[in-house]
């Protein structure tokens, strides 16, 4: 549909502002936004998003399609992943390369990632590069993904079949901070884990349960301020943390951004809402994932540090697994079971009903956390992020009355189950529109394989995360207690 669009009578919300206002869309962009726009092409298609939300659309920085585990891939791939994501509300997603053959270089892993999305998405996409060893040859491409392919951040593992040792962690970290590009990092003690693992699995302790207790949050925080102190030494290297799952590793980020250093904390909605007592069910293989879900008392200390602006950025880490098949082979041990869990398509609709409408963030805080700064950080601001005139029309329409049991039926993944089933959500989002055109509507998928577009991301800068953005006490004082 190449029509203008007019969205009228909804509650226009970016980062920095909400007030009532219309939009005008042509040929997929945002060309006015204004209290009332008179001026607008013969032919415009009119959208009333009366007592709606107009925010962004979401953009998820960390999802896992199609992924190569070894011995299995993840259940969702480029299209169904991307179709339950902008039935979720979210525009688009930057996935995480996989491992490649061994010795493989970065624009090896490129090329097979845009073939695996290629016809297949349905919403705009990036990539990840993934670090997977250090040489000559890789420190030398990354200036070429990040200045010709686009690509300007990348993923540092410290467990798993790559883990990358401190060696070749400051290699990188340098490296990728001279090219401009964001280091972004799984922090785990690899060492530590391994020694819990195997004592466990001697000790018959092989029940799905104990998978959380191989890897306590102590082995995160420890690679949490490991990976800080490391940055600095590489001449003071930004830092992206994902998936942060405690608040002893939240200590150690707001410490150094005390201390002024570029880091950044991505968390996920199942830190915030679920927590270690779902091992406890017959259930539990489906919240196997890493970090694992952590003690209660964790789920408030993440939501402080939404509040206080110490958290920047919240993503799924979707990385999905069938229950009844895949998931299965953890039956009888742990270590055998695929990590990961789905999310891609509840992030918005969770976040904004346990945090806007619980009072804890307001709707600009919510951008923020879901597009704006997921926009900055990564090199898409402001074509994606915000509502500037010539960014792309990615926009959700989010009824905050619309009152939804999330349950597995309802969504549009190819998986079998919803970690989140009947929680309840405040608010869901009711239109999803990508690049002008309608992806979603009232939970029907309205989009098409192929639409979505890879996007060259920009270099990464400082700049471009303005200071009050990496200091705990500024950006508390802009968003601290702020509700409804
Ligand atoms: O368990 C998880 N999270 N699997 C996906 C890969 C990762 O660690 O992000
Ligand atoms: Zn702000
Ligand atoms: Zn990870
Ligand atoms: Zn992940």
């Amino acid at each position: 549909d190449v029509r203008p669009i007019l969205i009228v009578n909804g509650i226009v919300v970016d980062a920095h502002s909400e007030s009532k206002k219309q939009i005008l869309i042509i040929d997929g962009k945002i060309a006015k936004v204004a209290h009332t726009i008179d001026d607008y092409p013969k032919g415009t298609k009119v959208i009333d998003a009366a007592r709606l939300y107009v925010m962004p659309g979401g953009i998820d920085v960390h999802t896992h399609f199609n992924i190569d585990a070894g011995f299995t891939r993840s259940i969702d791939d480029f299209y169904t992943g991307t179709r339950s994501a902008a039935c979720g509300g979210t525009t688009m997603v930057i996935d995480h390369m996989g491992f490649g053959p061994k010795g493989c270089n970065l624009h090896h892993q490129l090329s097979v990632y845009k073939d695996y999305a290629g016809d297949n998405a349905v919403i705009d996409y990036s990539f990840h590069g993934v670090i997977q060893h250090v040489n000559d040859e890789i420190l030398a491409e990354m200036a070429s993904m990040v200045e010709e392919e686009g690509i300007s951040s990348f993923k540092l593992y410290l467990t798993y079949g790559y883990k990358l040792d401190d060696d070749s962690v400051l290699r990188a970290l340098t490296q990728l901070n001279k090219v401009n590009a964001l280091t972004t990092v799984h922090p785990e003690n690899d060492a530590a884990i391994a020694l819990r693992r195997t004592q466990l699995l001697e000790a018959g302790k092989t029940a799905p349960k104990y998978h959380a207790i191989s890897r306590p949050l102590e082995c995160e925080a420890e690679a949490i301020g490991r990976m800080i102190n490391l940055a600095r030494l590489a001449d003071n290297a930004p830092l992206y943390i994902v998936h942060l799952s405690n608040g002893l590793g939240l200590d150690y980020i707001r410490l150094a951004r005390q201390n002024k250093q570029p880091v950044w904390a991505e968390t996920c909605p199942q830190y915030l809402l679920l927590d270690e007592r779902c091992y406890e069910r017959d259930d539990a293989l489906k919240f196997i994932l890493s970090p694992p879900l952590r003690p209660t008392a964790e789920r408030e200390k993440l939501w402080q540090g939404l509040m206080d602006g110490s958290i920047d950025t919240v993503a799924t880490d979707h990385c999905s697994f069938t229950y009844h098949e895949q998931k299965q082979r953890g039956k009888d041990n742990f270590s055998a079971c695929p990590n990961g869990m789905p999310g891609v398509e509840t992030r918005m609709p969770l976040l904004f009903s346990e945090g806007v409408m619980a009072g804890r963030i307001t709707p600009s805080r919510f951008v923020e956390l879901t597009s704006y700064m997921p926009a900055k950080l990564f090199g898409l601001y402001p074509q994606k992020g915000s509502f500037d005139i010539g960014a792309d029309a990615d926009i959700v329409l989010f009824d905050p009355k619309e009152n939804v049991t999330v349950t597995h039926d309802l969504l549009h993944d190819n998986t079998d189950y919803t970690p989140f089933e009947s929680i309840e959500s405040h608010g869901w989002p009711v239109m999803t529109l990508s690049r002008g055109n309608v992806v979603a509507c009232m939970g029907e998928f309205m989009g098409k394989a192929g639409n979505g577009r890879f996007v060259h991301r920009k270099p990464f800068s400082t700049q471009h995360v303005s200071t009050s953005e990496f200091s705990t006490e500024q950006t508390s004082a802009h968003h601290g207690g702020e509700k409804e």
